[in-house]
């Protein structure tokens, strides 16, 4: 079969700028992809945040870009993937990208994310015609991508661009990109698209159903997460267009990067270790311990959670249970993650008073978030809601134990401990309550300290696991083939 090629816009790809999962998922599958012989490259902005990784080049032709009234430029950095020849572009322009925030302004102000993204969207359509290179499908990401299938079924749909099928992929619904009717003129789309069965919604343009109107085909994070953006629960708003186009979803749960994520190699760690040899998740344990000035005590259950702390993440609930739990259980608690105000105070607050037990850094660390992946006996995790979820596959692989609310890709990753049988790779927790989270805590420790031999067992199922990305880069190939067959009506 032929190589195809494809092109990735997005708003965060790592090593280079990262806020979550996004950034992996963008890291990774492209390299797995170029693996199977196929042609990818990547779009992203030049924020003023954005890592200089790697050698960086500048490419010599400046790029108009066609938004508003006028042409806009932008400057085009080119570098690779770390340990790939996946080309990455950088578009650099001062009024919309070289603030250091990926989604908003100073202070939280989102009031130009229509036009910065509308920017991107042009940008990357711009930069395939300055290159001379028609992707056979450009895969899209979230809301700040939506406009992009809708350029390429209007304006652009008679050029050789136009062939290009679209791939949308919803990694949360719950950020849906509202912006002012103006992007219209802006992106210079036709009016004609602003209605209710299109981009419009309430008055304004919604970003994401833009996309989720106009792309080719649609995908999200894992299985569960597909099904339950069908419903009025799950659809924050959208399920009726979800619902319209549920012939063209599907869900397709993320892989992991196996190589960058793995105790056996990761040399950000003080010592690595593997399934047969688990002497060095020992001494990492101790030196999370000594991180947060907890007692250095190595058969003491260690709770960590690495996070974004907002809502989706059900941190509150943890911060809920925390005074009760730590009264009453021999556990220790650590946690690393920024957002939500109220969230940092408890959990500094917590760091406090349980001083020698419970630790808290509040911020943004990848050297961090992998130590206590490694160090951690537990991963805690009671999202709300959750589309596919990563940390819970890194804690797997590092044989920490997760613990997570059925939601979500954590239904499709994480299979319930099953006491005396040995099944398991993590435990399980359904009602979104407090209470049903500290009785799963009481679970965990009584499991550590009474069955130490189950535990064991379930520390050994968790490592077997085999998240990479290879099953799902190749079902990501299957969709993007058919997306091709769809737009252009020849087989890719
Ligand atoms: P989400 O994308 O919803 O935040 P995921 O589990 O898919 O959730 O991915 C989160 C990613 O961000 C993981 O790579 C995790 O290690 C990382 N991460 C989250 N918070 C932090 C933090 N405070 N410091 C370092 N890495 C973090
Ligand atoms: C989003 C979701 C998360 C998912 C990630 C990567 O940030 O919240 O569950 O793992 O995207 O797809």
């Amino acid at each position: 079969m032929s190589a195809l090629k494809i092109l990735f816009v997005s708003p965060e790809v790592e090593p280079f700028v990262k806020v979550g999962g996004l950034a992996d998922m963008v890291g990774a599958l492209p390299k797995e992809l170029a693996q199977l012989g196929h042609e990818v490259r990547i779009v992203c902005p030049a924020y003023g945040s954005v890592k200089r990784v790697g050698e960086w080049r500048a490419l010599a032709a400046p790029l108009g870009v066609d938004v508003g009234p006028v042409t806009q430029w932008a400057r085009t950095w080119e570098t690779v993937l770390p340990d790939t020849a996946v080309p990455v572009y950088f578009l650099e322009n001062h009024d919309h990208f070289a603030r250091p925030e990926v989604y908003t302004g100073p202070w939280g102000a989102c009031d130009d994310n229509d036009r910065r993204f509308a920017f991107l969207c042009r940008g990357a359509l711009a930069l395939c015609q300055q290159l001379d290179w028609v992707p056979d499908v450009i895969h899209g990401h979230d809301w700040t991508t939506g406009l992009l299938p809708v350029m390429l079924n209007t304006t652009l749909r008679d050029t050789p661009l136009g062939r290009a099928a679209t791939v949308f992929t919803i990694h949360n619904l719950e950020h849906q990109g509202y912006a002012p009717a103006r992007v219209v003129d802006y992106a210079r789309l036709p009016w004609g698209e602003f209605h209710r069965d299109g981009i419009e919604a309430g008055g304004m343009v919604n970003l994401l159903k833009a996309g989720l109107y106009h792309a080719t085909k649609l995908t999200t994070v894992s299985p569960t997460y597909a099904r339950e953006i069908l419903t009025a629960e799950g659809g924050f708003g959208l399920e009726g267009v979800l619902r319209f186009r549920a012939g063209d979803l599907v869900g397709i749960l993320n892989g992991i990067d196996a190589d960058s994520w793995d105790p056996a190699h990761d040399r950000t760690l003080p010592a690595n270790y593997s399934a047969t040899d688990l002497r060095g998740k020992a001494r990492c344990k101790a030196a999370l311990q000594r991180h947060f000035q907890l007692e250095e005590n190595p058969v003491v259950p260690l709770f960590g959670v690495v996070s974004r702390l907002v809502a989706q993440k059900g941190l509150d609930l943890l911060a809920e249970v925390l005074p009760a739990v730590m009264e009453r259980m021999a556990i220790q608690l650590v946690l690393l993650g920024s957002g939500d105000g109220r969230l940092e105070n408890t959990f500094t607050w917590a760091a406090q008073a349980y001083r020698g037990r419970c630790g808290a850094q509040i911020g943004f660390d990848g050297k961090l978030a992998r130590l206590i992946q490694a160090g951690s006996d537990c991963f805690v995790m009671p999202s709300r809601a959750e589309p596919c979820g990563l940390t819970q596959m890194y804690a797997m692989r590092y044989g920490t134990l997760p613990l997570v609310r059925a939601t979500g890709g954590l239904v499709d990753t994480v299979e319930n401990f099953a006491e005396g049988q040995a099944r398991g790779t993590g435990f399980v927790f359904h009602a979104p309550t407090a209470g049903a989270l500290a009785d799963t805590l009481g679970w965990v420790c009584a499991t550590y300290y009474d069955r130490p031999q189950e535990f064991a067992g379930l520390q050994q199922r968790a490592m077997a696991q085999d998240f990479s990305w290879s099953r799902s880069a190749a079902r990501y190939v299957d969709l993007y083939r058919w997306a091709v067959e769809a737009r252009t009506g020849a087989p890719a």
